[in-house]
């Protein structure tokens, strides 16, 4: 859908409350109202990271097909990957509503959802029934009255071994009170050799090596960021996620919204989103593979981003304000400074702005 029908359709749905516009999209796309549209395959954005060969850099984040209802259909509007969850073993429902809130005004939004999902046994149920060749990643997490969350991580890893392209330890949600203290040197330190080991074993038993990537938050002190690098280096971990949402609330127009408690994300998550991954990119060297995630709204966003130090990108809030075109926007524009900048792979802009985002006092 594109045009004045598009435009008239998230009018629409800026009417409804959030959570119920974002319940309605995915009905949308699960009914295939919403066309496929994906850009031109193009060689020069196909990168191949931690052994997965992704056609283009730009993915769904984790957080909007939670469950994973629609993965198939998002890789159909444009996505070069999509990321479901997060999953916890059990279901659970999540903080009271409302908890999404839209800043309109600054391309934001707020949400305090609680890793609302509903549990293992479904998503993998649907997950099942996916082509393998489908770059869908997994993303989990430690039910909220857990009494072990590591060995929710580690669950999560051997359940869902043999439909994930590769799996995400979510440890950045602000939302699951205490979760973000597994960011911690020695909590980290036993949570990666207990998923790594769980990973390893599976590996062994499958002949098949899933790769496994650490989201990390944007709130971290220049220490918090040494201890992670450190941690990171020194376990076989496969790569990076940065970042999460903010608990900041600095340059928000909206004053009234942002007072909502949760995590903000959208536009104003860019500049310290982006700081934070050139900043890790210095730390774990050129070689580890990051995602970068947070305000990603443009090709241009997109690349400054790789630019940044990113091997890939992700988005979710931005598409709330632009669209289910959006995807394909960015890998067109992509595909054209590509084309401007005679690259022969996008890859070739990486880390070209390293330094001035890494001296971003964001
Ligand atoms: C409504 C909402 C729900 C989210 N849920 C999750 C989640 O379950 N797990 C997760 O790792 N990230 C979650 N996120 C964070 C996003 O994956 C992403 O890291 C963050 O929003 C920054 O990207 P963006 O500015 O493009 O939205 C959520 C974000 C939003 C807006």
């Amino acid at each position: 859908m594109t045009g004045p029908l598009a435009f008239l359709a998230r009018r629409g749905l800026f009417l409804l409350d959030p959570e119920t516009a974002h319940g309605l999209s995915i009905k949308a796309l699960k009914s295939g109202l919403v066309p496929a549209c994906a850009a031109p395959a193009d060689p020069r954005l196909e990168q191949t990271i931690a052994g997965l060969t992704f056609p283009n850099p730009v993915g769904m984040a984790a957080g909007y097909d939670k469950n994973a209802e629609v993965p198939e259909a998002l890789l159909r509007i444009g996505f070069g990957f999509t990321e479901v969850g997060t999953v916890t073993p059990r279901p659970q429902p999540g903080n009271d509503k409302p908890r999404i809130f839209r800043l309109v005004e600054d391309e934001a939004v707020i949400n305090r959802l609680g890793f609302n999902n509903e549990g293992h046994g479904a998503a993998l149920a649907r997950l099942k029934a996916c082509s393998r060749q489908a770059l869908i990643g997994v993303n989990i997490g430690a039910n909220k009255d857990s009494s072990d969350r590591i060995a929710d991580y580690v669950a999560g890893i051997r359940t869902f071994y043999p439909v994930a392209r590769y799996f995400t330890a979510n440890i950045s949600s602000p939302n699951t009170p205490g979760l973000r203290d597994l960011q911690a040197r020695e909590s980290l330190a036993a949570l990666l050799t207990a998923v790594l080991a769980a990973r390893d074993e599976e590996a062994g038993k499958s002949g098949r090596r899933v790769p496994i990537f650490l989201k990390i938050a944007p709130d971290l002190t220049e220490e918090g960021m040494d201890d992670i690098a450190a941690e990171v280096l020194a376990h076989d971990l496969d790569g990076l996620i940065v970042s999460n949402t903010t608990l900041s609330r600095e340059g928000l127009g909206d004053r009234r919204q942002a007072g909502e408690a949760g995590g903000l994300s959208g536009k104003p998550l860019f500049e310290k989103s982006t700081a934070v991954l050139a900043r890790m990119r210095k730390r774990v060297g050129p070689a580890l593979p990051i995602i970068g995630v947070g305000g990603v709204s443009s090709a241009e966003t997109a690349a400054e981003k790789i630019r940044a130090g990113a091997d890939l990108v992700q988005l979710y809030s931005c598409m709330v304000y632009e669209g289910p075109g959006l995807p394909a926007r960015i890998v067109r524009g992509l595909s054209a400074l590509c084309d401007r900048e005679k690259l022969g792979s996008i890859r070739d802009i990486r880390d070209s702005r390293l330094d001035y985002w890494a001296g971003r006092n964001a």
